[in-house]
């Protein structure tokens, strides 16, 4: 019999397809250990204020083929004052919750990682459209983004060919280049720009400036929101007025943003978000905490949320001087290797793109 009377589950930051199935995994999974789940709304705003929901077997039913997320999501400040996380832990001794899963990002682990060192063991799970998570190969939500994206740029690539034009794309992904990689690569884009990668514009347009030239009639440009100029603007918008100003190729702009996040959630993602739901669940009831549950070379593993968010960090140029002063030499070797390998994923994907981009 578990220690824990209620796990709580709260999905907080951007909402992404599958946690709805992740929801429903948790629940049946607990109950199945007969243990109760207690949905928390709106992030961790429910835990400050209150807001809670039983998740039923039968409340659940239905939920794995939703979008969205039935527990609504926030971004919430006053979880990071002293005040707020008083109140949050009120309403677990109130509610009898022993325990919470998280599902988000990187702010959303780090919410997770403040209520175990208050006494309430916590486990973060990857959903995020953006696959930005360093730690895991994989977030709920990255397949169905794709998906949706990819439709949509195929779509513009009919319009384009019979109108003889070019459409500058910017597809979501804050400071991180994976969906621009992937359905840039599987659109054919004739350039894709991602914030990894420095990205020639002169190049570009004169790639297009042939192609064109040679008879070439439709161009699609694929740019992730992550691309951002040094006084802030999108990139995407600076390079159409580059294709306006600079070539005579009529030119099209379109932002592939929110409703990407709204996709009916694909078998890839309804199949992870079960799995990680369930490991989640597996991992409390086996008195662990502070872990994210990732995918790592195909299998679902838990990783220690401390190191998987200075893994981020160190991945993407954030880190504080001594943030690493707590970790194992092997732990600090490991986390290099980790950046290493996805930072060769992503060159090697930018090399397929470029290898078989069409060009003259
Ligand atoms: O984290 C996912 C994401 O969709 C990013 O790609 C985007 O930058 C951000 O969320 C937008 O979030 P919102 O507009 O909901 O704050």
């Amino acid at each position: 019999m578990s220690k824990f009377r209620k796990i709580g589950i709260l999905t907080s930051g951007g909402d992404a397809p599958g946690m709805n199935a992740c929801l429903r995994a948790v629940a049946r999974k607990a109950l199945n250990e007969g243990v109760e789940t207690i949905g928390i709304k709106e992030g961790y705003n429910g835990l400050i204020n209150n807001d809670l929901i039983t998740l039923s077997s039968d409340n659940v039913r239905g939920l794995m083929h939703e979008s969205g997320t039935r527990l609504y999501s926030s971004r919430c400040l006053e979880f990071k004052t002293e005040e707020g996380m008083k109140k949050a832990l009120d309403t677990c001794e109130k509610n009898h919750i022993d325990a919470i899963i998280a599902i988000g990002g990187d702010g959303t682990f780090r919410g997770a990682l403040d209520l175990t060192a208050h006494g309430i063991p916590s486990v973060g799970l990857p959903g995020t459209i953006d696959n930005d998570i360093t730690a895991s190969d994989y977030t709920i939500g990255f397949d169905t983004a794709m998906n949706t994206t990819i439709s949509a740029i195929d779509e513009l690539r009919v319009t384009c060919e019979s109108h003889k034009r070019c459409n500058v794309i910017e597809v979501m992904g804050r400071g991180c280049g994976q969906i621009a990689l992937q359905t840039g690569l599987a659109s054919g884009a004739v350039a894709v720009a991602v914030p990894e990668i420095p990205f020639d514009a002169d190049k570009a347009l004169e790639r297009m400036r042939k192609l064109r030239a040679a008879g070439k009639r439709s161009m699609l440009v694929v740019i992730s929101e992550g691309c951002i100029t040094e006084d802030g603007k999108p990139y995407s918008e600076v390079f159409y007025n580059r294709m306006k100003n600079e070539t005579e190729i009529e030119t099209k702009f379109y932002r592939a943003a929110h409703t990407v996040r709204g996709g009916v959630p694909s078998l890839r993602d309804r199949v992870t978000a079960s799995a990680m739901g369930v490991v989640a669940v597996e991992e409390l009831l086996n008195e662990k905490s502070d872990e994210v549950i990732c995918e790592i070379d195909g299998r679902i593993v838990p990783v220690d949320i401390r190191w998987a968010l200075a893994a981020d960090r160190m991945y993407k140029n954030k880190l504080k001087p001594g943030e690493l002063d707590m970790f194992s030499a092997a732990q600090v070797e490991e986390m290099k290797q980790l950046c290493a390998k996805r930072k060769a994923y992503v060159e090697r994907l930018y090399y397929y793109i470029d290898v078989t981009a069409d060009r003259v």
